[in-house]
């Protein structure tokens, strides 16, 4: 992404990172993919890892669509939210349960250097469970704003709500970095204006401006070079180098 934006006319100060939920703070994932799993089988629909990645970003609604394009039989609206209550019900039920001990490698000493250093942090996550999620692994001290599906009317990749947090933290969309392990996710920090660092498979996060596997990979001071492009990070031996896991 280097050379493209306005980064190449003046230099803008990173303000505030914006990290998406599942699959980036913590691995709710694996919960969303058995409580659909039960879903489908119940329907005796067709659902595997596979479709379930599809799943990742999209909100609860557009994933149970997503689930049904291999119905045969067609669901009313009623029949629609019923169903995504069933699964949600299911999905509370172990999410409820969730730990600090769940929070993703490199997550609670990112956080700290953000806050050591004055820059600020939201969530930002399409599910309606966000607020709950952030309070059973007591992470609400760094974070100054905590938004989830319930907060907007528009999911990802709708920059909505990138750029609701944007707007409660007083900044612009060139001071924030966006922490996304969805496609949809990535698009919609790209609509908002805003760079965006993928955790995954770069494969997979092709739209992200840097992929790292997990939080280990880098520090707040690689971050910051990657903001300010003083580094090429297209560049295979950058890349490389910022891929060795900090605390090894
Ligand atoms: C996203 C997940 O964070 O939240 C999706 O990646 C999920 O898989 C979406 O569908 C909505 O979550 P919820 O908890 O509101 O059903
Ligand atoms: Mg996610």
């Amino acid at each position: 992404m280097h050379g493209k934006g306005n980064k190449g006319r003046f230099n803008v100060a990173l303000k505030a990172v914006l990290f998406d939920l599942d699959g980036v703070i913590v691995d709710t994932a694996k919960y969303h993919y058995i409580a659909w799993k039960g879903l489908a089988d119940r329907l005796g629909i067709f659902f595997d890892e596979a479709i379930n990645e599809r799943l990742k970003g999209v909100s609860r609604m557009a994933s149970l669509d997503i689930i049904l394009e291999r119905s045969e039989k067609a669901y009313s609206a009623d029949e629609k939210e019923a169903l995504a209550t069933e699964k949600n019900d299911a999905y509370v039920v172990m999410v409820k349960k969730i730990t600090p001990a769940e929070i993703l490698p490199g997550v609670v000493n990112f956080l700290q250097e953000l806050r050591e250093a004055g820059i600020k942090s939201s969530v930002c996550s399409a599910s309606k469970s966000a607020g709950m999620i952030i309070d059973l692994l007591d992470l609400n001290p760094f974070f100054d704003e905590v938004l989830g599906g319930s907060d907007i009317t528009r999911p990802k990749p709708d920059p909505e709500i990138f750029e609701m947090a944007r707007d409660r933290l007083g900044l612009i969309s060139s001071e924030c970095l966006v922490v996304e392990d969805a496609f949809a996710g990535i698009v919609a920090a790209k609509r908002a204006g805003m760079k965006a660092l993928g955790m995954g498979e770069e494969s997979i996060l092709t739209n992200a401006d840097i992929v790292f596997h997990d939080m280990t990979y880098f520090n707040l001071h690689d971050v910051h070079l990657f903001f300010d492009q003083k580094i090429a990070l297209k560049e295979e031996s950058t890349r490389a180098c910022l891929r060795k896991p900090k605390d090894l």
